[in-house]
């Protein structure tokens, strides 16, 4: 298994470009299986959950090629197997967003039930729910959900009752095939459910409200090829400047979109840092004044994002004072306390909330990466520490960052991959 081998104390110098949003490229994947026609994506991550949803597509039939290494082409011209299986959902809990393309395509799906991870139950019961509204019949056994809609889905009234996500992207996948209009209330407004709704929109889908927390869908028939480039990985950039900002660095992140970023940003500025904009799609965090704690509370965009969550408080552990972070979104993403607590934190978790005391010295020590984020944070706080960190378990990070650890090392980082 790779272990990441960091020696902290270097500040982060330099520039650094942002790749394709992970968490927008997996929908964008799964819509291919809307249309019998070609679809090319660009700008397509080159991490393990990209692999693995594109993995899963050639499992059900379709053809995915890819013509340089971050354009995909995937032609589902036709199904034979449309489903998800255990072994592939238990990697990753985003295969779940092939069941509402799947319904509205093909008449039927058979998706493996996620399980618990790490950071939470993260159920699929609002994707059902919402399926169901829209008139399909849904079974679960042997720990599979099947669900079919022989006559087609037909349009209707969606209210979820928490925002979500993959579920407001599954949910707008079924609509556009089916009969009639779609309403969704509450639907998440994160930038990857606009860029879900760029593509559909390019391949002939009918939509209003994208970014809003009413979307409307208006079903066609049929939806065609299309090209579409994938935006920015926020929580990529995000990640970077963090790593900036901690080491007292002066970085710059380019090819990112700021205002996807503002949230981050504006904690930046109120802890101390100069941020700026050199360009429209970059920005530069610089230390302009003593670092200071600002409390946090996670929460659905524009607000900030609970994928920083852990990468922001490894940031908190060198300010100065207290700072709450307070988790509303997953009920169990404070895995990363305890490790940062071994390298001389001084953490406390009270139910959602962490009570960071700084600044704290952090020491370098042998540490294991929990979940995707977690390990981000470790990897956030070892550039800082003293002497050296191994962070053990990094295909945690692989799942969702590409070539960090290149990134890191050009901007000064001392960081190897050992085995
Ligand atoms: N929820 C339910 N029932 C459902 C769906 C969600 O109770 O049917 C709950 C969840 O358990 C959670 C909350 O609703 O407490 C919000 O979850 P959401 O559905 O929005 O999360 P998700 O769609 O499964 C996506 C990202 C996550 C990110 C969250 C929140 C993808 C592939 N994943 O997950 O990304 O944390 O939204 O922004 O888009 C990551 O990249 O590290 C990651 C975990």
């Amino acid at each position: 298994m790779d272990k990441f081998l960091i020696e902290g104390g270097a500040a982060l110098r330099g520039s650094v470009a942002a790749s394709g949003a992970k968490n927008s490229a997996l929908p964008a994947l799964a819509a291919c299986l809307l249309t019998s026609e070609p679809v090319t994506l660009g700008r397509i991550p080159r991490v393990k959950d990209i692999r693995t949803m594109q993995s899963l597509l050639a499992h059900m039939g379709a053809s995915v090629e890819e013509y340089s290494p971050d354009i995909t082409l995937v032609h589902a011209n036709s199904l034979p197997r449309p489903e998800a299986p255990y072994d592939v959902v238990k990697t990753m809990r985003a295969s779940s967003l092939v069941l509402g393309p799947l319904v509205a395509r093909t008449g039927r799906a058979r998706v493996s039930m996620p399980g618990g991870c790490a950071i939470g139950a993260r159920p699929i019961d609002l994707h059902m729910r919402a399926l169901e509204q829209l008139g399909a019949r849904i079974e679960q056994s042997h720990g599979y959900v099947e669900a079919v809609a022989p006559e087609g889905l037909r349009g209707g009234q969606i209210h979820f009752d928490r925002i979500t996500v993959t579920g407001t992207e599954d949910i707008l996948m079924a609509a556009v095939l089916a009969k009639g209009e779609t309403v969704i209330t509450n639907a998440a407004r994160e930038p990857e459910v606009v860029d879900l709704c760029d593509l559909l929109t390019k391949m002939g889908a009918k939509i209003g409200g994208a970014g809003t927390s009413r979307i409307t869908v208006e079903g066609v028939e049929g939806l065609h090829a299309a090209e579409h480039q994938i935006i920015a990985d926020r929580i990529e950039a995000g990640t970077l400047l963090l790593a900036g900002a901690t080491t007292g660095g002066d970085l710059t992140v380019t090819q990112c979109v700021p205002e996807h970023l503002a949230a981050l940003t504006a904690k930046l500025r109120q802890a101390g840092f100069e941020v700026t904009e050199p360009t429209p799609d970059s920005l530069r965090v610089r230390p302009q004044a003593k670092l200071r704690s600002v409390d946090m509370t996670t929460e659905e965009h524009p607000g900030f994002a609970t994928d920083l969550q852990a990468q922001y408080m490894a940031l908190m552990t060198q300010a100065d004072g207290i700072a709450m972070v307070t988790e509303t979104i997953f009920e169990n993403r404070f895995m990363h306390v305890s490790e940062l607590n071994r390298m001389n934190a001084n953490i406390r978790i009270d139910g959602n909330r962490a009570i960071v005391a700084g600044p704290r010295p952090l020491t370098g020590a042998q540490t294991i990466a929990s979940d995707l984020r977690a390990s981000a944070s470790l990897v956030i706080a070892a550039l800082v520490a003293d002497g050296e960190t191994v962070i053990d378990r990094v295909y945690h990070m692989d799942r969702g960052y590409e070539r960090i650890e290149q990134k890191l090392e050009s901007v000064g980082a001392r960081i190897r991959r050992i085995q």
